[in-house]
């Protein structure tokens, strides 16, 4: 078999067999084949995609690549959940606290920012002393005692997409539903939880744009967790705005346990309590008008902000700051975004907000990019919102004027304010679950 030929074959649009996508992927992830065939493999899979067939076989070769774990050892349903990314996503950080304070068991792997979107564990390292890798034995121990544990993917764990990550993020071959769909569902299926909920991102600040390429995407990717007997459910919800007021590492743990504390956003607890409800559901607690129940009611009592609490204590952090947030590393520099005119916010794009939050030193430009966990942006109105000239939109913060300068630079080409408001789309489009699709737009 040669690599050469399997690449002509894709590009001819013809169906890849199960020996070639294995000769792929193993060759690949050993070294044996270089990045410029790889790259133009993978490009002519996102151009011409892959059947059902290819997608599934992908799935499972890169599965098979590496490790995988049993939690069978941990008692209950064990639920896990997965966001394709976007711009000011902290559900994780809400949503899992919430499930394990509902006596449900959460076993999740989270990964670093990528592009313009945030990761998880950059979040969780904002807290001084959180140590977010453990060993398998950790992992397990906190599981079991506090209900839930965050942890970064070892490198053992679908070592194929590591590599293959990198290589998209690089030649343009991240936004391919096969692709996307693999990634994803060869790491939830590593991880070896009972059930699967999947937060399919769509519109601008997400990497399917439209919602009809995240309806396919989601539907690809609930067919392979059933083909695998994992219970899957995947909800739509929108990325054209940012989620939430803050965007930037320990800002949005800051907001994350606001919404645990009962307050801030409205709209960022209404997705978390629908993430949370679903994944109860998942794991059996009842209907799922109960299930949202339960998830409310686990941030009335402070049962949920208990739970993460008491996870960033078990993996060293510093808990101080959960509660007095002045402990948090303070940025050196913060700037105004200031209304230059009286109207309606119609748009505040959440790619440009990505973008800006990257350049203030939030993300990484290059792969080793140190991060500055306080800088960020913290939005002081909403989408649909009136304002007046001189009103303040939001500050952005940085450790370095020139980045202050810039992001805001970048904020502000994202923010669009006008005498007539626009219709605005809403927070949850869609819920596709093995049975069909129910939209609600
Ligand atoms: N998240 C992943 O883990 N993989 C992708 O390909 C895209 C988003």
């Amino acid at each position: 078999m040669r690599a050469y030929d399997i690449i002509e074959k894709k590009k001819n649009g013809k169906e890849l067999k199960a020996e070639e996508i294995k000769f792929f992927i193993d060759k690949y992830t050993s070294g044996e084949m270089p990045d410029y065939q790889a790259s133009a493999l993978l490009m002519a899979i996102c151009i011409n995609g892959m059947t059902k067939f290819e997608t599934s076989e992908l799935t499972r070769c890169m599965l098979e690549s590496g490790e995988t774990i049993d939690l069978s050892d941990i008692s209950g349903v064990k639920v896990d959940k997965h966001s394709t990314g976007g711009v000011g996503d902290k559900t994780t950080l809400i949503v899992s606290p919430i499930v394990a304070a509902c006596g449900v068991p959460v076993a999740k792997m989270s990964g670093r920012g990528l592009g313009h979107t945030g990761g998880t564990i950059d979040k969780l390292e904002s807290i001084p002393g959180f140590r977010a890798s453990l060993e398998r034995e950790e992992f397990f121990e906190t599981i079991e005692s506090v209900g839930f544990s965050i942890t970064s993917q070892s490198g053992n764990i679908v070592p194929a997409d590591k590599k293959l990550y990198a290589l998209r993020d690089v030649t343009a071959t991240v936004e391919s539903i096969p692709l996307i769909a693999s990634s994803i569902m060869s790491k939830k299926l590593a991880v070896g939880s009972d059930c699967i909920l999947l937060d399919v991102k769509t519109g601008s600040g997400a990497f399917m744009k439209s919602f009809d390429s995240s309806i396919e995407l989601a539907k690809t990717m609930v067919d392979i967790g059933k083909s695998n007997n994992k219970e899957t459910i995947a909800v739509i919800t929108n990325m054209d705005i940012p989620l939430g007021n803050a965007v930037g590492n320990s800002l949005e743990v800051i907001e994350a346990c606001e919404i645990l504390k009962g307050r801030g956003d409205g709209s960022l607890r209404k997705v978390c309590i629908y993430l949370a409800a679903n994944m109860l559901y998942l794991a059996g607690k009842g209907s799922l008008s109960r299930c949202k129940e339960m998830a409310s009611n686990s941030i009335k009592d402070g049962s949920g902000f208990y739970k993460l609490r008491e996870m960033v204590k078990k993996q060293g952090g510093d808990t101080d700051v959960l509660e007095n947030y002045e402990k948090f590393p303070k940025a050196k520099v913060s700037h105004l975004v200031i209304s230059d005119r009286d109207g309606y916010i119609n748009r505040i794009d959440a790619e440009k907000c990505g973008i800006a939050t990257v350049v203030l030193g939030a993300g990484r430009e290059k792969k080793d990019s140190e991060i500055d966990y306080s800088a960020g942006v913290v939005f002081n109105k909403s989408i649909g919102e009136f304002v007046k000239k001189d009103d303040v939109i939001a500050a952005v913060y940085s450790s370095n004027e020139d980045r202050c300068a810039k992001g805001k630079q970048i904020l502000l080409s994202g923010i669009d304010i006008s005498p007539l408001k626009l219709p605005v789309s809403p927070l949850i489009q869609a819920r596709v679950t093995d049975e069909g699709i129910e939209k609600f737009i």
